[in-house]
């Protein structure tokens, strides 16, 4: 028996009852008509009932479930208890789909989900942006009519899909997607886009990089291979051997600079903050500097020093002092003899401390300005290579800058020279002098000095 259809006896019970008093007290005719009547009342009671289920049940899917009454209550309150099990399983069911739905839109790769016949079925925000798919009128539209790069059509065709495909999208932004199909279910697909432009851009620039490194690296090793062949070849006197020799040990040494600057590379890209930070004094950085700097010129230019006001600098100086020596020797060997150089130091209204190194040099066409601080990026190739450079320096300082937060500021005109200005952020400058700095008479005396033919 299942439960409350007990009450169902209830009804007939109580009629027979009835029928049966009727029976003692009044008599035959009196029961058979009290029986009629509670036996109707009974019929049209179940009757009413019935109806009520087949109304409810061919009904809309929303409509409520009839409220029951008697032996009927047990039967609606058991389909409401279904109906309501069932409501809740489907929105448990709609929670998980709209879980793994917004799982798939947030994917930073591309997903499309495709059917039997490749027509597409769903895509992730990140599809439609990467293929330029709309899925409001491209839904259903076969996949090989909307990605039509020969290298996927190809690979569709193949139907191996074991590795992925590399395609360029063409559009305003060109990039490099791999794009992979990965079988499902019983014929449908995914379709997997992935963005390996950067990937693709840093392999190239690995591939240049190695190639600019042989091509400087081969240079000198021709010449040195040369010369070492002829001193085996020929009967040198004592004065050419000398003289080779030396053009030996020249090469040599342009092949050590390089070598010594791409270490300095790889260590500056290596670690993403500058290692140590300290305060120093500005002063002696520009004394120093600016020492060296006559040093190279060996007379041949005006050197000036304008050291501003005191300050001092949180950083690394050793990296700041090759940043003022790369751009000095910059200033040194771009500049005519008979030009003048200076160096100076200023603290903006704002904080932001400023090194200006200026030439009066052979300055750089503006076109050149964007890709100064490339890898073996030089404006005049032979010129550079024929004073000892390696077309680092610059990257160097660029990455040097890029540590402290700073920024390389270039103004130059063929012709009339350059400045090459470093402005390092306020929070890295201060204004209070160190006490280990010479004192401020030394930075007079170099400030005046000239130790080149003036210009
Ligand atoms: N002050 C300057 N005046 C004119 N041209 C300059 C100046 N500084 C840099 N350049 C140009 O920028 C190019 C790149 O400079 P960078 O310092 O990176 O390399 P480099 O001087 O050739 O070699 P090195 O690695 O030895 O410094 C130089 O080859 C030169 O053409
Ligand atoms: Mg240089």
């Amino acid at each position: 028996m299942t439960p409350g259809s007990g009450s169902a006896f209830t009804a007939p019970l109580a009629a027979a009852a009835a029928t049966l008093a009727a029976w003692a007290l009044a008599g035959t005719g009196a029961a058979l008509a009290v029986l009629a009547v509670l036996a109707g009342a009974i019929v049209a009671f179940h009757l009413w009932n019935q109806h009520l289920v087949r109304r409810w049940a061919f009904g809309s899917l929303d409509a409520p479930v009839p409220e029951g009454r008697g032996s009927w209550r047990g039967v609606f309150t058991a389909i409401h208890r279904r109906m309501r099990l069932r409501a809740q399983h489907q929105r448990d069911l709609r929670l998980t789909i709209e879980r793994f739905r917004r799982a798939a839109e947030a994917i930073p790769d591309g997903v499309i989900v495709l059917d039997a016949h490749d027509l597409i079925d769903w895509a992730n925000p990140r599809a439609c942006e990467q293929l330029g798919l709309d899925l409001a009128r491209d839904r259903h539209a076969p996949i090989v009519n909307l990605v039509r790069q020969p290298e996927f059509l190809a690979y569709v065709a193949a139907g191996n899909f074991a590795e992925s495909v590399s395609v360029t999208t063409i559009g305003e932004r060109r990039r490099t997607l791999s794009l992979q199909l990965v079988p499902f279910g019983t014929r449908e697909k995914l379709l997997l886009s992935h963005d390996v432009t950067q990937v693709e851009a840093a392999a190239r620039m690995r591939r240049d990089f190695i190639a600019n490194v042989s091509h400087e690296l081969k240079t000198p090793l021709t010449v040195i291979a040369g010369f070492v062949e002829t001193m085996q070849d020929l009967d040198l006197d004592a004065r050419q051997r000398a003289r080779y020799l030396g053009l030996m040990a020249e090469q040599a040494r342009n092949m050590q600079r390089l070598v010594a600057d791409l270490l300095t590379l790889s260590s500056l890209e290596s670690e993403h903050s500058p290692g140590g930070d300290e305060r120093f004094a500005v002063l002696p950085l520009l004394v120093q500097a600016s020492a060296d700097a006559r040093a190279l010129s060996g007379g041949r230019h005006a050197v000036e020093v304008d050291p501003g006001a005191a300050a001092t600098v949180d950083g690394n100086r050793d990296e700041i002092a090759s940043v003022l020596s790369n751009l000095l020797s910059n200033a040194v060997r771009y500049t005519p003899e008979g030009g003048r150089i200076s160096l100076s130091w200023r603290v903006e209204p704002s904080g932001i401390g400023v090194f200006a190194i200026a030439d009066t040099g052979i300055g750089i066409a503006a076109e050149h300005l964007p890709r100064l601080t490339e890898r073996f990026y030089r404006v005049d190739r032979s010129r550079s290579r024929a004073t000892g450079g390696t077309g680092l320096g610059l990257a160097i300082v660029k990455h040097v800058l890029l540590r402290h937060q700073a920024e390389l500021g270039i103004v130059s005109e063929p012709g009339r020279g350059s400045v090459f200005s470093v402005r390092l952020p306020a929070r890295r400058v201060r204004a209070a002098p160190l006490g280990d700095g010479p004192p401020a008479e030394d930075a007079t005396t170099s400030t005046s000095s000239h130790s080149g033919t003036g210009s």
